[in-house]
């Protein structure tokens, strides 16, 4: 950390004591402790900075509410990835509006997360959300400390606005509430330079800014003390990591750095890019023991020309070139990714380029996607926009090739023995628990819940299609 990020993160601490302090009296007049709610939309980085929202609200002092109409201070933690993730915190924000007026007025609530980088939503919530405490940013979520005290204490009711236009330090070392015990998220980057045309991340979150591998390494040496055994690396775009650093260094690098941590058993990333997946981070994944044989390397087209157009660096020949590459280094390897249906100018012949090259790759599963128009994105204004109902029955078609080879590949993995982590106990029923094989793949299984947390063997015995069933042997 650099002398500006101290100071920041000091300047934070001290306002979650003065926080602190103020919930403590709110607790001795009425006896009630104060509590809070966080409802995050989105990806797993949404989720992770959650993660850091509810740690710093619970430094406060506030405990968690199971339901937001109880809550004394609620976060929306918000996406903007496509259209209908905005319409339903538009809508929740809606039902908050009647809590907040008929329940309990001195409610606060915050909005923050990707929504809040557009201009277009900042008006609209100026205009029609008055009763919003607190809207920051992606860049800025390690003031909330301060934001929140400002409010606490301001007599007027007017809407905090704090918008960073873009990222300036790095704040390390604040309070985390971390969602399991034994694995956890750990942020490598953040931002992504690639422009897809459809895509609005790059406006939302910034330029691409790698965390220094010192700072990473330690944060999860102390996970790793803590009891974690699988870390998850998050970034857009994971295979340019440690190029804009001072002393850069590879993805590889990084990986093969974090294979030598003690303790640590398990190793995940997301995102990677097919265009720049090295044939060192190919070695690397197959050498380093730690290191998941699984990488979720998104697609979202099977046509070169539609690839092209998303401004996305490959060819439909490239990617099945680098998925045989893979494929022929990491024999056992699972291969998931993402698909967009529907891109402007996508025509039937497209779509069967898609349809093909999922034919072909054989993915183990696949997040598929109907295009959504983002203002301020090339592939908003670009013409040939794709009727709905073309669109849907693309999509209907889409599945039908693609559950009947996630079924497929399934099916080989019946009378396997893998090693899995014990992560949950089912939520049907708590006889069943739930884990993750090496490559990914859900398996379900009797035992008690004291096996959460530790690595099991398990054969499997039988394929439910987007989980596995199991026995402990
Ligand atoms: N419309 C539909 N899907 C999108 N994605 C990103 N932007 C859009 C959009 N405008 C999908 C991509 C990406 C995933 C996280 O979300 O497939 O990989
Ligand atoms: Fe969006 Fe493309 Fe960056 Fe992924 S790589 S976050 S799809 S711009």
């Amino acid at each position: 950390m650099n002398s500006n990020e101290i100071v920041e993160i000091n300047k934070q601490k001290n306002y979650i004591k003065k926080i602190k302090k103020h919930i403590d009296n709110i607790e001795l007049k009425t006896g009630k402790k104060q509590k809070y709610f966080v409802f995050t939309t989105g990806c797993q980085m949404n989720a992770h900075e959650s993660e850091k929202l509810s740690g710093i609200l619970e430094e406060m002092g506030y405990v968690a509410s199971d339901k937001e109409e109880n809550a004394d201070f609620v976060i929306y933690n918000t996406c903007c990835i496509r259209e209908n993730a905005e319409d339903k915190i538009y809508g929740r924000l809606g039902r908050l509006k009647h809590y907040k007026n008929e329940k309990n007025k001195n409610m606060k609530i915050a909005l923050c997360g990707c929504m809040t980088q557009q201009d277009v939503v900042i008006q609209k919530l100026q205009q029609s959300y008055k009763y919003l405490d607190i809207v920051f940013g992606t860049f800025n979520i390690h003031k909330l400390p301060e934001l929140l005290y400002t409010s606490l204490k301001s007599e007027e009711t007017s809407t905090i606005f704090d918008i960073w236009k873009e990222h300036k330090e790095i704040v390390e070392d604040m309070p985390i509430l971390r969602e399991y015990k034994y694995k956890a998220s750990v942020n490598i980057m953040f931002g992504c330079n690639n422009y897809c045309t459809y895509c609005i991340v790059p406006y939302v979150r910034g330029r691409e800014r790698s965390r220094n591998y010192k700072d990473i390494i330690f944060e999860i040496e102390n996970l790793v003390s803590d009891g974690v055994k699988e870390i998850t690396l998050l970034g857009q775009n994971v295979n340019s990591y440690g190029k804009n650093l001072e002393n850069p260094i590879t993805f590889a690098q990084l990986l093969n750095k974090i294979n030598n941590i003690k303790g640590l058993e398990r190793i995940r990333f997301m995102t990677s890019h097919p265009k720049d997946l090295s044939d060192e981070l190919i070695e690397t994944i197959k050498n380093c023991n730690k290191v998941c044989k699984y990488i979720h390397l998104p697609i979202q087209s099977g046509s070169t020309k539609i690839l092209k157009k998303m401004n996305r660096g490959y060819t439909k020949e490239n990617y099945i070139e680098l998925i045989n590459k893979i494929k022929d280094s990491i024999p056992n390897i699972m291969i998931s990714t993402d698909i967009i249906v529907g891109f402007p100018g996508e025509t039937e012949e497209d779509f069967q380029d898609t349809l093909d090259i999922i034919k072909k790759v054989k993915f183990s599963n696949a997040f598929t996607f109907i295009y959504s128009k983002r203002t301020g994105t090339p592939a908003a204004t670009m013409t040939e926009q794709i009727p709905e109902n073309i669109i849907k029955d693309r999509f209907d078609r889409l599945l039908n090739v693609l559950n009947p080879i996630i079924n497929e590949i399934n099916n080989k993995q019946v009378g396997k023995i893998y090693d899995i982590l014990v992560e949950d106990i089912s939520k049907q029923d708590e006889n069943i628990l739930t884990g993750r094989a090496d490559n990914n793949s859900i398996v379900h299984f009797k035992g008690k819940k004291e096996l959460i947390g530790n690595i099991v063997k398990v054969r499997i015995v039988d394929n439910k299609t987007f989980y596995l069933i199991g026995e402990r042997i």
